[in-house]
């Protein structure tokens, strides 16, 4: 697995040869009083990226359960050192992603840890709360379920438009249309049963879409660009004729990801990918892209939010608000979103080689804090760096 420009594996075992004054200041460390969650309050803190980092596809990345093991109180500070998962992943509930995840690395992942893409919108869905907006991406409806948990209550997938105007309509738009067949939205596609099952009967030609929001990477970017398209291209109205709403209609990407590491040999194209051909697309047709909105890693937006959450989840451990945030460590696989991010932020930020990143394509483009072989080893690296620092 391990790619050239080899990285010493393991660098120093800080399990016990630690240097002779951190291990007096650890043996004193470890007499401080615990607090709710046994922890001491710790040097640092840490945020992991998901895929490329614990998780390849369908495969747990074997560091991980070894890199959570030592966060969780396997360590010289005896002490369980606070953690969050940050993902430009989604596409189901936060609830449902840590139930899987607590399963796949064995280890319980709270919702109080875990921010993926989409999860950012509960801090913006009061706008859009009751009024019609398109939801894309992931499987059927999940990402509608995902809205309405959220609080958007009126959330239409492309699905739902395709169903709405299928080949052959329900009878009352044949006769209110006086033809005999209605002409489709996406005639080079046909739901399947699964899809068609998730849809809702809905008349878009009375319900303006004020909003678009891209939660998870698409899987029919034919059908949701067309769909897109004549939402922005109509005012809301699909299938109505082309005009420039009173409001302008919001268009919002989860994901900047061009590509992203799933377990192909070689990166996959991203919800990034979907936007870059979207906007393609729109420009060919209106002359210039459509604004949009990003959320998602290296967002500013996105790592702000995420510095509350683990902010939050320290004062959570501690039993106590937070006075000083401890250093925090991004462990990431793609220089693009999680290095760059991280270094925008602050914070320290460790490149590992477990996913989009491959040192055989030369140096990234966003320096790294440290450059780790994988989770594991990038754990390592930085509490024997905080342990040296406390002792300095
Ligand atoms: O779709 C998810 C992908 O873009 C990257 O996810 O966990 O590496 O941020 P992650
Ligand atoms: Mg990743």
């Amino acid at each position: 697995m391990l790619r050239c420009g080899r990285l010493p594996s393991r660098s120093i075992n800080i399990t016990s040869t630690a240097t002779q004054r951190p291990t007096r200041l650890i043996k004193r460390w470890i007499q401080l009083p615990s607090n709710p969650e046994g922890s001491r309050d710790a040097p640092l803190a840490f945020a992991f990226d998901i895929d490329g980092v614990l998780i390849r596809g369908s495969n747990v990345i074997p560091a991980a359960k070894r890199a959570l093991s030592i966060l969780e109180g396997n360590n010289p500070l005896k002490t369980k050192i606070p953690y969050i998962l940050l993902t430009n992943g989604g596409g189901i509930g936060e609830a449902e992603r840590c139930r899987r995840l607590s399963k796949e690395l064995d280890f319980e992942i709270k919702e109080t840890q875990y921010i993926q893409a989409h999860t950012i919108l509960k801090i913006v869905v009061e706008k859009y709360a009751d009024v019609p907006v398109l939801v894309l991406g992931g499987l059927n409806d999940d990402v509608r379920k995902v809205a309405q948990s959220y609080g958007f209550k009126r959330a239409y997938t492309p699905l739902d438009v395709k169903a709405w105007n299928p080949t052959y309509g329900p009878l009352t738009l044949l006769e209110a249309h006086n033809l005999t067949h209605i002409p489709s939205v996406w005639p080079f596609y046909d739901l399947t049963a699964d899809e068609l099952a998730s849809t809702r009967p809905i008349d878009f030609s009375t319900t303006p879409i004020q909003a678009i929001f891209v939660f998870h990477d698409p899987r029919n970017w034919a059908l949701d660009t067309q769909v897109i398209c004549d939402v922005l291209q109509s005012g809301g109205i699909i299938g109505g004729p082309y005009r420039k709403p009173d409001i302008p209609i919001e268009l919002v990407f989860c994901n900047p990801d061009l590509i992203w590491r799933a377990d192909f040999e070689r990166p996959r194209l991203g919800q990034g990918a979907f936007r870059e051909a979207f906007q393609a697309v729109y420009k060919a047709l209106t002359g210039a892209p459509y604004p949009h909105v990003q959320y998602g890693k290296p967002t500013t937006a996105t790592y702000k939010f995420a510095e509350q959450v683990l902010r939050d989840r320290l004062a959570e451990m501690q039993g106590k608000p937070v006075k000083e945030m401890p250093q925090v460590y991004m462990v990431g696989d793609n220089p693009e979103s999680d290095i760059a991010g991280a270094n925008a932020a602050g914070w320290n930020s460790v490149l590992v080689q477990t996913g989009v990143y491959d040192p055989a394509d030369g140096p990234p483009r966003h320096t790294p804090t440290h450059h780790a072989e994988d989770v594991e080893a990038a754990v390592r690296y930085a509490i024997e760096r905080e342990i040296k620092r406390l002792a300095a």
